[in-house]
């Protein structure tokens, strides 16, 4: 990110560094020490507000992303580097969200047991379960969907009752920001959601620590989120972290939908998506046929800038080109092919297609986050799964074939969170569960789960 500095102020500039943006605060500890005791403040009067009312403000929040959805869209789009279509869906994705989340909330009606339903219970309990906020829920989000995967936690933590701190990725902090602008804009309490703002490696390690938060919520890199975990004390932590999800093709699959999904799946915003397919596993029958298809559809995907909506335009920053670069590079010595693409100008990494990739090879295993596809050959099924397997990651995989039963079998061994049966690796619909397993996240995600997350049952036992 290119940036100036100001005493306490950074500017940002677009993705390019073309135009700079508008700046944001570079919040003190003693900042972010006052944001949180105001939100656990007014906490304690928002969770005493009905539900009813709440959920109105949702509504109210989700009307005016739409009334401002082309200044958040343009926000978005230099922000973050995505075409003004993509950012234009991003945010009407999120008034959707929003208003599904206030409608599950409103029909969260707690529990009730009777005693006498347990073996030798006493028929004079009666017990009423119901959901209680945890306070205040700090929601830090990434850059590359810096509208969505924050309002994914603020709403359900909002219809629960609880306060929230929001801290966005700083590269995404002036789309975070006008999206609160349009939250503040509602008859929401002052103070309920509180910014911050600021580089996370400086305040981090105070946000997640400080004593007045009852509950983290994080989506990014596995790196951050198991630094997090690590700190964290007695509350509860949810975290949607990296993935390295395999498309897994047999030998009896559609390779031309396997090659349509795939290139979708690998390539769309640059790879920059958690849930991008990140290798390809496939049988050695059908492995040629694939990779010359593969490099035919990859050959017609445009490159240059996201303001011409492009498929491929430039990564978030240097670092991230830098490092995509290194793992092509490294590979190209180990011995894999570059089928197509490996060419750099500034930022953007031309789409690039590795055959003969192994498993000595560091881009089999690493998450790039661009647009970069290793293609793994394997013998058979049990290879697939056993190098699915292998990864540290368990986001979630797709299976190519059109035996459902066979793909169902080997859907059930693969140790992720989601499988995708003929289609690509992809998070939504919102209400969906989402899930990462092993070093791909903890807890669940999606519009239910985290409303869930985010209350603790409260029990009133009647003796009768
Ligand atoms: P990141 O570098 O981990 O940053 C994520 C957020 O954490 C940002 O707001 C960042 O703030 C903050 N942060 C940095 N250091 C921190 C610390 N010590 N304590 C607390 N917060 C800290 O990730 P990213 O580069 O924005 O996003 C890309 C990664 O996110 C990829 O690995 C991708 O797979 C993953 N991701 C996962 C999902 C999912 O749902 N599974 C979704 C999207 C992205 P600053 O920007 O100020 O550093
Ligand atoms: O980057 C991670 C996001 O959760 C991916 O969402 O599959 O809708 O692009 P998506």
């Amino acid at each position: 990110m290119k940036h100036t500095v100001e005493e306490n102020v950074r500017d940002v500039y677009s993705v390019t560094g073309e135009a700079r943006l508008g700046n944001i605060s570079l919040m003190s500890k003693e900042d972010v020490d006052r944001a949180i005791d105001q939100a656990s403040d007014v906490q304690k009067n928002w969770k005493e507000i009905d539900l009813h009312t709440r959920a109105r403000i949702l509504h109210q929040w989700a009307d005016n992303l739409v009334d401002k959805q082309l200044i958040i869209a343009d926000m978005i789009s230099h922000e973050v580097g995505k075409g003004m279509s993509s950012a234009k869906k991003e945010v009407l994705r999120t008034a959707d969200l929003i208003r599904y989340t206030a409608e599950e909330g409103l029909r969260s009606h707690g529990d009730l047991m009777r005693g006498d339903s347990f073996k030798g219970g006493p028929s004079s309990k009666l017990a009423m379960v119901e959901q209680e906020p945890l306070g205040v829920v700090l929601a830090i989000s990434p850059f590359n969907y810096p509208v969505n995967l924050a309002a994914s936690k603020i709403a359900p933590a909002l219809i629960t009752g609880n306060a929230v701190v929001f801290k966005p990725a700083s590269q995404g902090s002036l789309s975070g920001k006008l999206m609160i602008e349009a939250l503040n804009d509602t008859d929401l309490p002052e103070g309920t959601v509180q910014l911050i703002t600021g580089k996370g490696s400086e305040i981090g390690d105070f946000l997640v620590t400080h004593p007045k938060i009852n509950m983290v919520t994080f989506t990014g890199s596995t790196q951050t989120g198991q630094a997090i975990s690590q700190q964290t004390k007695m509350v509860p932590v949810v975290l949607e972290l990296g993935g390295k999800d395999p498309a897994l093709v047999l030998k009896d699959a559609d390779l031309d939908l396997a090659v349509k999904q795939i290139v979708s799946g690998a390539f769309s915003y640059s790879g920059q998506r958690c849930t991008a397919i990140k290798r390809v596993l496939v049988q050695d029958e059908v492995a040629e046929e694939l990779v010359q298809k593969l490099k035919e559809a990859i050959n017609n995907l445009s490159v240059g800038d996201y303001q011409q909506e492009s498929d491929i335009s430039p990564l978030i920053n240097t670092r991230a080109a830098d490092y995509v670069e290194e793992l092509i590079d490294e590979a190209l010595q180990k011995g894999a092919h570059a089928v197509t693409g490996n060419k750099r100008e500034a930022n953007v990494i031309h789409p690039t297609l590795l055959d003969q990739v192994n498993e000595d090879m560091r881009v089999a295993w690493e998450e790039p986050f661009g647009p970069v596809l290793p293609v793994i050959r394997v013998q058979n099924e049990e290879e697939m799964v056993k190098l699915a397997n292998l990864s540290e990651y368990g986001l979630q995989a797709s299976i190519f074939t059109k035996d459902t039963q066979k793909a169902i079998k080997l859907g059930s061994q693969l140790e992720v969170g989601s499988v995708q049966l003929n289609a690509k690796t992809e998070r939504g619909p919102d209400h969906f569960p989402f899930i990462g397993a092993k070093s791909s996240g903890l807890g669940s995600q999606g519009i239910r789960r985290s409303i869930e997350s985010m209350t603790r049952d409260k029990l009133f036992v009647l003796n009768l």
